[in-house]
């Protein structure tokens, strides 16, 4: 197996993907600061190619942080973070400068009307239209044949479907399950800014998201509003979290649901701890292990 590489400039990676251009190539863009979460998604790429190349990709892209988000505050670690690509198996990272990645005078930007309009999208302006447009970046330079994101950011993954079907990336989009501490909480890099309190209360996010969802799994709550009720009552019931918003909706369109029927549905929130916001998500299956 040959060392892994550590590609800076567009020119190196294009000179590398020249030298493997016949081999399938899985993509994993990722801001650094990585943990458990960023490695599954670097396993599960090596395990969807196994005959070809797992590229990363390392950059904080500004253009999807808001005036007052943290991309000054993101945290930077390249050398712990070239270590975990190195140890789960990828092959290539690409890890530009910012200079390298954006023309000083850009101006085309890729925007999104539907699905991230709600949600993460009504607190943070402009957010996804940052990461469509770094995303198909990422895809125009890299080339992969298929790309892996997490669930953990569910409705980014939906954004990134609908990227690839209305633009035409012959990329095929693999989802990865969210990788949680033991006591539920997702695994994020801004899980670094909780005080201890906040992270001793931030598990109630999961425990309610679990609970609800498996009372949905069970008939025993009716409607999407009661759901959505019973979600807000409990995350609200810790003295340090503040709800952005709380939501049941259709897996696909991100729209809420008015009824159960035969939707697919999920169960998808934003809390404040202080300033950290933490999101997190499930379906409904998944969580009933004890289901008859
Ligand atoms: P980042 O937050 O670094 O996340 C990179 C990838 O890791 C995303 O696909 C995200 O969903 C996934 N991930 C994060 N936490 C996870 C967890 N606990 N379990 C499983 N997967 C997890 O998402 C971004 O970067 C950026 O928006 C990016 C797509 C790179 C564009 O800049």
């Amino acid at each position: 197996m040959s060392a892994m590489e550590v590609l800076k400039t567009k020119g190196e990676l294009w000179n590398w993907i020249g030298s493997r251009r016949s081999r399938a190539r899985t993509l994993v863009p990722t801001m650094g600061a990585l943990h458990r979460g960023h490695a599954s998604l670097f396993d599960l790429a090596r395990e969807k190619t196994p005959d070809g190349d797992v590229v990363a990709t390392i950059f904080v892209n500004p253009a999807q942080f808001g005036p007052n988000e943290d991309f000054d505050a993101y945290p930077r670690q390249l050398e712990a973070d070239l270590a975990t690509c190195d140890r789960h198996g990828v092959d290539a990272v690409f890890t530009p400068a910012e200079g390298e990645m954006y023309q000083a005078d850009a101006s085309i930007s890729i925007h999104e009307d539907e699905i991230s309009e709600g949600l993460c999208g009504l607190s943070r302006d402009g957010h996804f239209d940052g990461v469509c447009t770094v995303v198909a970046k990422l895809f125009n330079l890299t080339q992969p044949h298929a790309a892996v994101f997490g669930e953990k950011d569910f409705q980014q993954l939906a954004v990134i479907r609908r990227l690839v079907r209305d633009l035409d990336f012959p990329i095929d989009i693999v989802g990865a399950p969210t990788v949680r501490e033991e006591d539920g909480l997702a695994l994020s890099s801004r899980n670094a800014y909780l005080s201890v309190k906040q992270r001793e209360q931030a598990p109630v996010i999961f425990r309610t998201l679990s609970r609800v969802a498996k009372q949905i799994a069970l008939s025993e709550c009716e409607t999407p509003v009661d759901a959505r009720e019973s979600l807000v009552e409990e995350m609200d019931s810790v003295s340090e979290s503040r709800i952005d918003y709380v939501a049941v909706v259709d897996s696909e369109t991100l729209e809420p649901l008015a009824e159960f029927g035969n939707s697919a549905p999920r169960l998808i929130v934003a809390v404040f701890f202080g300033k950290t916001r933490l999101i997190d998500n499930v379906g409904i299956s998944e969580n009933v292990s004890d289901r008859q």
